[in-house]
């Protein structure tokens, strides 16, 4: 509060006092510049001595970056890639103990190498071309019946046998599964209705691997190695709850699948106390009709009876410009207030840059429909009552910069809405929503274009510790959990800083 007032006071002061002088008042305007920063996210955040150290060397590497001939956050992340990895804010960034991260989604955690190297090498794994082209696979224990506009069906294991090389089939399948490509993203992804077609193709070639019982198991597993090496500790996953099938072609229900979830998260916790955690949010195609959306909520106050702990709330996914506004559910989605059962929303809403529409409209509907978060809340800028309702009601946005960038809805990573977000400290999470996808992994390079692209040059060391803090403080977490996480991820910081302290003992040795 102290580091509010002052600036405020001593503005205010000067304009009284000086109001009369032909020429601005030179401690006007710096007393203005420090009201202004101190408004920013972490902008009130106290630094302690080596807090300052660090920040002042963090400031250094960003002066660096901004001169820099080819500055990463005005780059499509697929060209920035390389350079963001080379960066020191970057790795400084990966050390960084970031928090929580609150929106990614089940089927786009692991770096895809890791779905052609360790899972399609697995026994009964066969693969079928279509004509978009795509592929599709299945694990079974006899040959499967064959698919509906896909090719025959191949064992890969005799497929790779057969070659001298599988380089190029490794890559060819690897291509497959992601968006992320070497070649010119502008030229490969045209519009936004060829980029999300892509995406759709990619989820549909990833489905029939992690859907696979065994490998569905270690697919959540390896994700949390994942984002755990990243620093993370904690996870909120939008989570489709498919039916997951096994070799025999049997398959299980919803409640299995957020069981798994729920076992998986434990057995990994048990080996890595620094790990806080992992809790589940529903979600069912906005593309639906109200009846299904309808049965999916009857069917999520169910899940969240059952699993009360683990199971976060319910969400809505799919392409906005494409799928049905919230407004078009709100029978469906005002089923728990009627019926008097919690749960909670964590609505993408306004993912849009189609200023006007229905779609658009989403932000304002997520609020009136009790949200608990807003995802991307790229459009809520442009809505000045809804803004306010989630900066009142502490209704966090959660910004997942790549994603957008990819997704077509902004080009330089300078100009996302979030920079206005940021300067006046609305309450906002940085997360990585579909990494796999883009080529990402955890958290760090979203982290990056958030802190070095729309965090312009005054963003600092404060505001990421803020952003963190935010993390743990708008989770699905209770109070007294979300007390504990923030103790442990204090710990970690104030090693981290130790530790990167560029006066302190780590640093020289
Ligand atoms: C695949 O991953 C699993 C689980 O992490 C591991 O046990 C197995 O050894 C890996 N297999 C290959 C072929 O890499
Ligand atoms: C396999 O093919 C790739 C690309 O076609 C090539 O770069 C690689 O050197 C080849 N590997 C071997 C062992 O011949
Ligand atoms: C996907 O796989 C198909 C069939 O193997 C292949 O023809 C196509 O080039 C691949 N697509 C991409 C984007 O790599
Ligand atoms: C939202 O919260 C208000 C106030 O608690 C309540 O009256 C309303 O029924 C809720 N609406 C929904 C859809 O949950
Ligand atoms: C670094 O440490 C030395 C000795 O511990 C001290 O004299 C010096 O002022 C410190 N420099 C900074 C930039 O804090
Ligand atoms: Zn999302």
């Amino acid at each position: 509060m102290v580091a509010l007032q002052r600036p405020l006071l001593a503005a205010a002061c000067l304009f009284l006092c000086c109001g009369v002088l032909s020429s601005p008042d030179p401690r006007l305007r710096e007393a203005l510049i420090q009201l202004e920063a101190s408004m920013q996210t972490g902008g009130r955040m106290v630094l302690t001595e080596a807090e300052q150290r660090l920040d002042a060397l963090l400031f250094e590497m960003k002066q660096e970056a901004v001169s820099a001939a080819i500055f990463p956050p005005a780059v499509h992340f697929f060209r920035a890639k390389r350079l963001i990895q080379t960066s020191p804010i970057f790795k400084l960034l990966q050390k960084m103990p970031k928090g929580g991260a609150l929106h990614v989604h089940d089927f786009s955690m692991v770096d895809v190498d890791w779905l052609v190297k360790n899972v399609t090498y697995r026994p009964n794994c066969y693969m079928c071309s279509t004509d978009d082209p795509s592929v599709r696979f299945i694990f079974s224990a006899q040959w499967p019946k064959p698919l509906a506009r896909c090719s025959p069906w191949v064992l890969l294991e005799n497929l790779r046998t057969k070659l001298v090389n599988t380089t190029d089939l490794d890559n060819s399948i690897r291509t497959n599964l992601t968006l992320f490509t070497d070649e010119d993203p502008e030229a490969a992804f045209p519009s936004q209705a060829a980029v999300w077609g892509r995406f759709e193709q990619a989820f549909l070639a990833v489905w029939g691997l992690v859907t696979y019982a065994p490998v569905f198991r270690d697919y959540y597993y390896q994700g949390l190695t994942q984002f755990h090496a990243d620093n993370v500790m904690y996870l909120e996953l939008r989570a489709l709850l498919p039916q997951v099938y096994e070799l025999d072609g049997s398959s299980h229900d919803r409640a299995w699948t957020l069981k798994t979830y729920q076992d998986v998260t434990e057995r990994f916790v048990s080996t890595h106390p620094d790990f806080f955690g992992a809790r589940i949010i529903v979600t069912n195609q906005r593309r639906a009709t109200r009846s299904a959306v309808a049965a999916a909520v009857e069917e999520a106050m169910q899940l969240k009876k059952d699993f009360p702990d683990f199971m976060a709330g319910f969400d809505l996914v799919g392409q906005e410009d494409r799928g049905r506004p919230l407004w078009y559910f709100r029978d469906a989605l005002s089923l728990p207030a009627e019926k008097g059962v919690a749960l909670p929303y964590f609505f993408h809403a306004g993912e849009t840059d189609l200023e006007g529409t229905d779609v658009d409209q989403n932000v304002l509907d997520a609020l009136l429909l009790n949200t608990s978060r807003i995802g991307h809340g790229f459009a809520l800028v442009r809505h000045p009552v809804a803004k306010d309702l989630s900066r009142k009601r502490g209704v966090a946005v959660e910004v997942c910069p790549i994603s957008n960038q990819v997704l077509k809805l902004v080009k330089d990573l300078r100009n996302h809405p979030a920079a206005a977000l940021m300067l006046e400290n609305h309450p906002v999470v940085v997360s990585s929503d579909d990494p796999a996808m883009f080529g990402a992994s955890g958290l760090s390079y979203d982290f990056y274009e958030a802190f070095v692209g729309f965090g312009g040059i005054k963003s600092h060391l404060g505001s990421l510790k803020q952003l963190a803090m935010n993390s743990l403080r708008y989770s699905a977490l209770p109070p007294q959990q979300q007390e504990e996480a923030l103790v442990l991820w204090q710990r970690r910081w104030n090693q981290f800083v130790t530790e990167n302290d560029p006066n302190g003992t780590f640093f020289r040795h």
